[in-house]
């Protein structure tokens, strides 16, 4: 389905005089766009009565945009319900812990789980597909918008989490077990007593909490699908996604994308200069993460265009070149369309200085001059990328539910799951090493390197795979808070890390959560390092020390571990080291695996590698406001100004660069 990369937008007809239309479209075209994405907030133009559907002005843009060669991506509306649904059906409305109802006037008013949204949801999605769904000016289509956790306590949502429980554990007294309710006297004898959680404190049960949380996971995938199942009757070719925003998520990314053709993200890089040394390593691990919720490329369907506002005070303007470059970023990681949010800034309703590529005035300025400059430099290099692929040797584990439980639960001053995955996805970003983001359970058969930071939820099998990947020969890291619990989120019986202990190699004695204060560490080379957040004293159980605590009365304990597995190592991190002693151990493991790494590159250098049959695919991206130099390792032609680049690179702030390499030269 996918043959060319397409960059473009997204687009409001609607909200503007119908006569700006072809206008606009026109100079889509003339700026390189070739895909947009319309209808995601239209609900009450395409229905503005209950089952009385006007479809006539979305023809008419369709048509348009058709006439000029931009494809379109349809969205299903059902995030913004019409007032006539609302008022009729009060039902469709979320309501919060507090007992708050979230009203129309703003968007995302809508509970997953209301019968009457389900309902016209299926009826208009029907028409939609009926009229669209074999458009040979449609490719695709998106469902809803940026799903996020609702936490919806409506009367609906508790019949259907209680029926959710029943299916799962039968009977009230198994119920009682796995959430151990017998704690503060919260035992129930009744299913009628079960209900979304009230009781206005965060510290109730965990097993109950994380339970709630996957009640609401299933229910969204199952609002996902059914919307999914009404589009394929009529549609057979077009792709379908979803639009994932704002990382950590507390869904499940990769539950949710089972049911997707591809994933696809909202991509507001921050703007701000002092965000500039962490800013462009999460946003790389924001797009590792979304190619990982189905192992393959993804797509973008909100990119920055300019300063984000609205929400919250305006941000600052996106420096020369910064609009570019992130979005280069984003194909370089697989994004293989992207669409800048939006044509043209809000000129009515709450979002005008959330700013599109063009201002209200709608004379052209920088930031779209630089967009149509990336747009037309994709469209002529898309042929070349388009079939490469990554060949990336290292993984990183990620699991919704440990970050739900550990959110549920406070670890320790400072912890945070996926700050956690920051620190070590940014340290291979900075050593240029590829790495995948995956669920865990995936297969990981291509890894050689795999790192799975606090696995704190686990069952047997999982660490059972664990192991049979380091037998193999693989590498495997674990830290500290792994095999802490088991899947109904009770505290598991045996020392730490439980099922994880035979293949770490040791076993946890005690703990010392450190938080914000540090603790030093030393290493066989005798050099010193700072930790911080957790301490677990460690006892060796056939795994040897390879750095140890310097301070309080477990000085001198391992606080770092490797254990020799069949032909593979399984290395535990007991603490969180500083970003200078994880530069190191990842440096060793990637030598010990024979991983390719570069200890050259400027800090703010971005690099990735992509491959066809007879080339390598280098973007180097300086994602700073510094002039940089990068030593290349071969010579390459750069892509973007058809010349040869021989021994480095010089780029400028936001500059970046593609150079294509014969295999055969390395
Ligand atoms: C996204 C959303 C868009 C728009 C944008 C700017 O989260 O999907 O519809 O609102 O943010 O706020
Ligand atoms: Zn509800």
């Amino acid at each position: 389905m996918i043959d060319r990369m397409q960059v473009g937008v997204v687009y409001y007809p609607e909200q503007w005089d119908s006569a700006r239309w072809e206008a606009d479209i026109k100079q889509m075209r003339e700026a390189g766009v070739t895909v947009v994405r319309l209808a995601e907030f239209a609900w009450c133009r395409m229905e503005p009565a209950p089952e009385k559907y006007t479809f006539d002005w979305l023809d008419e843009v369709i048509g348009l945009f058709a006439q000029n060669d931009i494809a379109v991506i349809l969205c299903t509306p059902t995030n913004t319900p019409p007032r006539w649904l609302t008022d009729q059906h009060p039902d469709v409305l979320p309501i919060n812990a507090s007992g708050m109802t979230t009203h129309a006037g703003v968007r995302g008013h809508r509970c997953f789980n209301s019968i009457s949204l389900k309902y016209y949801a299926a009826s208009i999605i029907n028409q939609m597909a009926i009229r669209y769904g074999s458009h040979p000016g449609v490719i695709g289509w998106q469902i809803d918008n940026e799903f996020w956790m609702l936490d919806c306590h409506c009367p609906r949502c508790n019949t259907t989490f209680r029926q959710w429980l029943i299916q799962k554990y039968e009977t009230v007294s198994k119920l009682n077990e796995a959430w151990g309710t017998i704690v503060w006297s919260g035992e129930y004898s009744d299913w009628q007593q079960v209900t979304v959680p009230y009781g206005g404190s965060r510290f109730q049960n965990p097993s109950y909490l994380l339970d709630f949380a996957r009640f609401q996971w299933d229910m969204m995938e199952l609002f996902l699908t059914e919307q999914i199942n009404t589009i394929r009757q009529y549609s057979k070719q077009q792709f379908i996604t979803h639009n994932f925003h704002t990382y950590p998520p507390r869904l499940n990314l990769h539950q949710l994308g089972r049911a997707l053709d591809v994933a696809s993200f909202d991509y507001y890089p921050n703007t701000d200069p002092h965000k500039q040394t962490t800013g462009p390593y999460s946003g790389a691990l924001s797009l590792d993460v979304t190619r990982g919720i189905k192992r393959k490329n993804f797509y973008i369907m909100e990119q920055l265009s300019g300063a984000p506002g609205c929400w919250f005070p305006s941000w600052r303007a996106p420096y020369p070149g910064f609009i570019r470059a992130f979005t280069w970023q984003a194909i370089a990681k697989g994004a293989d369309k992207v669409l800048h949010f939006r044509w043209r800034s809000a000129t009515i309703g709450a979002e005008q200085f959330w700013q599109g590529l063009i201002d209200p005035s709608n004379v052209p300025g920088r930031r779209f001059l630089e967009f149509s400059q990336l747009a037309q430099e994709v469209n002529r290099l898309s042929p070349k990328l388009i079939d490469t692929t990554f060949q990336h040797q290292v993984a990183i584990l990620m699991s919704h539910e440990n970050m739900e439980a550990m959110r549920i639960q406070y670890q320790s001053d400072g912890f945070d799951y996926y700050e956690n995955i920051k620190d070590y996805h940014r340290i291979l970003t900075k050593l240029g090493v590829g790495c995948d983001v995956i669920e865990v359970g995936a297969p990981l058969d291509q890894y050689k390197l795999v790192i799975v930071p606090s696995l704190y939820v686990v069952n047997e099998e999982t660490a059972n795979r664990l192991e049979q990947f380091a037998q193999a020969g693989g590498t495997v890291l674990l830290t500290f808070r792994s095999g802490v619990k088991m899947e109904n989120n009770h505290h598991i019986e045996t020392m730490l890390p439980g099922y994880l202990q035979k293949s770490s190699g040791i076993y946890v004695e005690e703990y010392d959560a450190i938080g914000q204060s540090t603790q030093a560490i030393r290493d066989e080379d005798g050099e010193t390092y700072t930790a911080s957040i957790w301490c677990d004293i460690v006892s060796l159980q056939g795994a040897e020390a390879i750095a140890w605590y310097q301070d309080e009365f477990y000085s001198g304990t391992p606080a770092i571990t490797c254990n020799r597995v069949g032909k593979g190592k399984v290395y535990y991190v007991a603490t969180h080291p500083d970003e200078a002693y994880l530069r190191k151990l990842i440096t060793r493991l990637a030598k010990e695996q024979h991983i390719k790494y570069d200890a050259n590159l400027p800090d703010g250098v971005q690099i990735i590698e992509r491959f066809n049959e007879s080339n390598k695919y280098l973007f180097i991206m300086n994602l700073s406001r510094v002039d940089v130099t990068v030593p290349l390792e071969s010579p390459g032609y750069s892509l973007l100004s058809a010349e040869k680049r021989e021994k480095k690179i010089e780029l400028a702030p936001y500059e970046l660069d593609i150079l294509e390499i014969p295999l055969s030269s390395g």
